[in-house]
Parts: C-alpha cells; structure tokens; sequence
C-alpha cells in the first residue's frame, strides 16, 4: 500500500470493480515474467497473464485476494492455474450441452495442452500461461490434471451415502489445488511443510471449503435434482434438497442450512493450522480462514436470499480481514530472500506425463520389461489371487555382508529388487504391493547407514522408474524427522500417480504400525471431542477411516524375506488375518518368480476367518 497505484488498485477491489482492460497498473505489485527463451513474444505472455488474471479476479475473488498475499513473483503463475481451471470447469459446467459434449470438450482442451506442454508454447492464452508457469517454476502440472480429472468425472452428478464418501470426492477436487499453491512457494524457496498432527485439521479445512461453495453457491442449483450433499445429512432434514432445489425457503430448508453452516464453521475454524508456517503463509491462511469465515455469517444473513444471488461480505468485512493482511504480507515478503528456479534451466520435464492424462488409458502405459530369463507368470484363477501382498524387504544388511561389501551396496540391489518385484506384480495382475523399507526403529541404526538410505530412496525417486507404468504410488509413514525433500518428493510423486488404476504400490517409510496406531487414535479422539462422533458409537469402520491410509485394504499375503519368523511393527491393523510366508533368501536376491511362488503357495492355503 505503499504507492498511489496500490492505494488505488485497493480501493478498486474493495468496490469490487475492474480496472480498465489492459491498464498497465499492476506492475508494482505483479511481477512480469519475461518469456523464457524461445517462448513467443513478451507482449503476448503479459497480455496471456493478465487474462488469467483477469478471469480469476472476477470468477473467484476469494482465491484472488488471498492469492495475492502470497509472494508477488508468484501470483502470475497462481493466476494460470486458477484461470486454467475456470476455463475447464466452465466447458465442465456448461447448461447448454449434453454431458458427452462436456466430457469431449475437456478432454479436447487437455488434450491441447498436453500438446502445448511439449511444443513449449500456446496459441490460447490461458494455455500459454499455464506452459510458461511449468516451464519457468520446473512443475508438471500434474495437480491441475488431477483437479480436471476430479472435476470431469462429476460431469454426470455424483451421489453420496455418507460424509465419508463425500469427503474423498470433495478432497479430490481441492487438495490439487492446495497442493499447487504449496509446490509453487516450494519452488520459491518457501517450503510449506505440515506438521503431522494437523494433518487432520488441514483436511477440515479442505472440507470446509467445499461446504462454504456449496453453501454460497445454491442460488445456481436452482432447478438441478441432486445438490452434492450426502444422504446421511440430507435424510435429516426430509423434503429440504427439494426445496432448495426449487427455491422454496421452507423451514426444513432453512434448518439444513443452518445445520451445514455450523458444520462448516466448525471444520474451516482451524487457526492453529497456520502456527509454525513460513510467517508470509500464516498472514495467507488466516486471512483465507477470516473470509471463509465472514462468507459463513453472510450465508447466515441471507436467508431465502441466498436462493437468488450469491452472498457476500460487506465491503467493510473485506477491507478488515485483507487490509491488515495486505500490508502484513508486503512487508514480510520484501523481507523474504526468494529463489525461483534458473529460468535459463529450462526443465526438461514439460513433456506430458501419462499419469497425468485426463482419463487415465491403459494403452498409453508401457508394458514392464520381462524378466532376463524370458518366462511368464503363472496362470492364476481370480479367487486364488491376493488383493493385497505387502512384503518386508529383509536382509539387504547381511547380503553385502556375505559379499564383503558395504551395507549401503545391500540397500541400493534391495532397491533394484523391488523394481523387480514391480514388473512381476503388474505382469501377474497384482493390484496391491506394500513394501517395508524403513521403519520407525530403524533410525536405531547408524547415522551413516540411515543416510545412505535415504538417499537411495531419493535417488530412486529421482530416477522415477515406474514413470511409464501404470503404477500408484503411495507413502505410508511419519514425515517427521524425515528429511524435508524427501517428504516433498514422496507427496508429489503421489500427486502424479494419483489417477493410476494398475498396480497400487505402496512404500512404508518411516513407518511403524503403532505409530499409525496411535495417530489414529488421536485423530479419533480430536473428532470425538470436536463433536463430529460418538464415542459410544465408534466401530472398527470409524477406527480405520482415520487411518493415514484409509482405503489400503485388508492384507491377504504377508511375506517376509531373510529368514526371520516376525513382523517387526509392519501393518499390524491391516494384517491381522493375513497368510503369513517366511522365506530364507535375502531380499536382493529375490525376483518376480519369488513373488509368483508366495501368490502360488497363497492360493494353497485354506482361509477360515474364525468359521
Ligand atoms: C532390510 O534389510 C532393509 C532395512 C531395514 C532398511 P536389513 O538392513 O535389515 O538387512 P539385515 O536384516 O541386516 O540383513
Ligand atoms: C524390518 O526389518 C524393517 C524393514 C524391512 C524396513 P528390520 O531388519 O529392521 O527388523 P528386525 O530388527 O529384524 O526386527
Ligand atoms: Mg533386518
């Protein structure tokens, strides 16, 4: 607020007024990137910027003007993104066609910027933003993909039983974003790291988010026959959906929203998440948790009104909550030494990414290479077929001892076996494999042997050598105390895969089933005492659901290599009915054809389940 230009460009947007189009006005506080080398002319890449900026100032200026409290080198790129979205969402959106029509447009949209990614360049504006953004910030764009993905699979509505069930479509639809808004200040040098602990309350928020558009957003479901609200509350309030389906302000109507709205007060009212951020962040989740917040007493005011426009805060209720923050946020950032990427650098990675696709299609995976010896897997009938082999990958230590060599030589061929493993698992149709690489006891081990393999595994990571195959993958473990590049590029490499339906592998690192445990039991506690559960009422459904992997289903085959008869803290809540295979042989010495010999002898084995 430091300019006349500031002052007016804030006066401007608490009228809620646009600039005139193409004003040059924003310069102090946007950062222009220049074009990176061989990218189109300079003129075309503001002109594409200040579109985004355009579209994402008037479609959502919530996000605007919280975005805008993040660092100003990167609000261009936040602008692609959610311009990029808006765009997508509209095609999504759009009244006029049939779902088909919707469907084909998204896809065709994607599918020019997958080619657009790789020519380094775009005729379409929002596009063009979009390339340069990867390009300049070195990102894939897979959490974008990932949000369309969500978005165009709601294309025909989708229904919910539950909460639950509610809350795992809800997330996939913002958790992307967040998830961008992270990477991006990551690649600036602003890590934003959350403390395990408020995992939980992280994930409220998103919810609340959701609950907040769904609330403020009623007025444009007028006529529609379902609103994205699961049966288990609106069974509750009989005849209210229809109602606010069909602009009737009836009291059923009224107590639904007044029930949705303490709900979603609840879980966006999350002011400790922000404590212990980057200072810059924090000043953005509080205003962002403020306007959420102030959004909610506006749905609280309007009343039947909320049927017919879309509620607001006052102008004044604005200027509190980003006033304050605006000038908080520039004198923090000015204080703040970035380092955005070396835009001579140009990534290498803007090729599109298939897991990234739209819909996922099988035929644009690559089949696993064969095993050297040429043979195949066995013929296995679909009952005898583990859903699910988690395996502990023991022995490494004592293999390169055996061979007079240092035990990192044992993690790094451990490391070549699972890839083994992960050829043999696609090939045999396997659709869940849970390793044991590093347990939480392992840290007893020497600092030099712990570091070793965590840099195995981040070279592994790295090296990405399931890139083009159809596999999932998916951490388990406890990011504290591991080191925070690893966490960051264990999270995004789920990210990529996220939309992959193959094989999900699963990797436990820094992991101990008590500890999962324990966290749950937390996690449970804190709902229980947040209201959102019954003590009384809690079943082994709601224990598992507040596990960190809620959907890792039921071990079938357990097997562990090098010898030893025990589990060793390994997934003791998914395990319990588990077959149980030891093996001798160490863990670098085992290949795909051991894994088809444990699924083989699996299908031997009588299951009674306590009959
Ligand atoms: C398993 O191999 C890998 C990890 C625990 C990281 P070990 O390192 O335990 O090998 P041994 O049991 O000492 O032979
Ligand atoms: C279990 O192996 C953990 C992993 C394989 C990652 P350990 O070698 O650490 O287990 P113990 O010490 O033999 O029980
Ligand atoms: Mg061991």
């Amino acid at each position: 607020m430091d300019t006349p230009q500031d002052r007016a460009r804030f006066r401007r947007f608490l009228r809620g007024r646009r600039p005139p189009a193409g004003a040059p006005q924003d310069s102090p506080v946007a950062q222009w990137p220049a074009p990176l080398p061989g990218a189109g002319a300079e003129t075309d890449l503001r002109a594409a910027y200040r579109l985004c900026r355009r579209i994402t100032r008037s479609q959502d200026p919530g996000a605007y003007a919280v975005l805008r409290l993040l660092p100003p080198v990167l609000h261009p790129a936040y602008w692609a993104v959610w311009a990029g979205l808006t765009v997508v969402d509209d095609l999504i959106d759009d009244r006029d066609a049939t779902p088909a029509e919707r469907a084909t447009r998204a896809d065709a949209w994607m599918a020019a910027l997958e080619t657009d990614m790789a020519a380094g360049t775009s005729t379409d504006p929002v596009r063009r933003a979009l390339v340069d953004t990867a390009a300049r910030w070195h990102i894939d764009l897979s959490d974008f993909r990932n949000a369309v993905f969500v978005s165009r699979n709601d294309i025909d509505h989708r229904h919910f039983d539950d909460w639950a069930q509610w809350r795992a479509w809800s997330r996939g639809h913002i958790v992307p974003m967040f998830d961008t808004v992270r990477l991006l200040l990551g690649q600036a040098g602003v890590p934003v790291v959350f403390r395990l602990d408020r995992l939980e309350s992280y994930q409220q928020l998103n919810d609340g988010i959701r609950l907040v558009d769904t609330l403020t957003d009623l007025h444009t479901d007028q006529g529609e026959d379902k609103l994205l609200l699961p049966d288990e509350i609106l069974n509750q309030f009989p005849g209210a959906e229809d109602d606010l389906l069909h602009g009737r302000w009836s009291p059923a109507a009224a107590a639904l929203v007044t029930e949705l709205t303490s709900i979603a007060r609840r879980w966006v009212n999350q002011p400790h998440l922000t404590h212990g951020m980057h200072p810059g962040t924090a000043i953005a989740g509080k205003a962002l948790i403020s306007l959420l917040l102030a959004l909610l007493d506006a749905v609280e005011a309007a009343g039947p009104a909320l049927l017919r426009s879309q509620p607001r805060p006052s102008h004044l209720t604005r200027a509190r909550i980003f006033l304050p923050a605006r000038l908080r946020a520039a004198l923090v950032w000015s204080l703040t030494p970035l380092t955005p990427p070396d835009p001579r650098q140009r990534r290498a990675a803007t090729q599109p990414c298939p897991a990234a696709r739209l819909i996922p299609d099988t035929t644009t995976f690559q089949q696993p290479p064969r095993h050297p010896s040429g043979c195949r897997p066995p013929r296995i009938e679909a009952e005898a077929m583990p859903a699910h082999v988690a395996i502990v990958m023991d022995g490494n230590g004592r293999w390169s001892e055996h061979r007079a060599l240092p035990r990192s030589e044992g993690h790094r061929a451990g490391a070549a076996a699972l890839r083994e493993m992960v050829y043999g698992a696609l090939e045999i149709g396997l659709r869940h494999l849970t390793v044991y690489a590093f347990s939480t006891e392992n840290w007893r081990r020497d600092t030099e042997e712990v570091e070793r393999i965590m840099s195995t595994l981040r070279e592994e990571l790295d090296d990405d050598p399931f890139r083009d195959l159809d596999v999932r993958l998916r951490w388990s473990g406890n990011p504290e105390k591991l080191p925070t590049d690893l966490v960051e590029s264990l999270r995004q490499k789920e990210a990529a895969t996220r939309t992959r339906t193959g094989l999900t592998c699963t990797l436990c690192f820094n992991y101990g089933g008590r500890d999962e445990i324990t966290r749950a039991a937390a996690s449970l506690a804190r709902a229980a005492r947040a209201g959102d559960l019954d003590p009384d009422l809690v079943g082994e459904d709601d224990f598992a659901r507040h596990l960190a992997l809620t959907d890792l289903p039921d071990v079938d085959l357990l097997w562990r290599t090098g010898g030893e008869q025990r589990t060793s803290n390994f997934l003791p809540w998914q395990s319990t009915y588990a077959e149980l295979y030891f093996t001798s042989g160490y863990w670098p010495d085992a290949d795909r054809r051991d894994l088809w010999q444990a699924i083989t002898e699996y299908g031997n084995r009588q299951r009674r389940y306590g009959t």
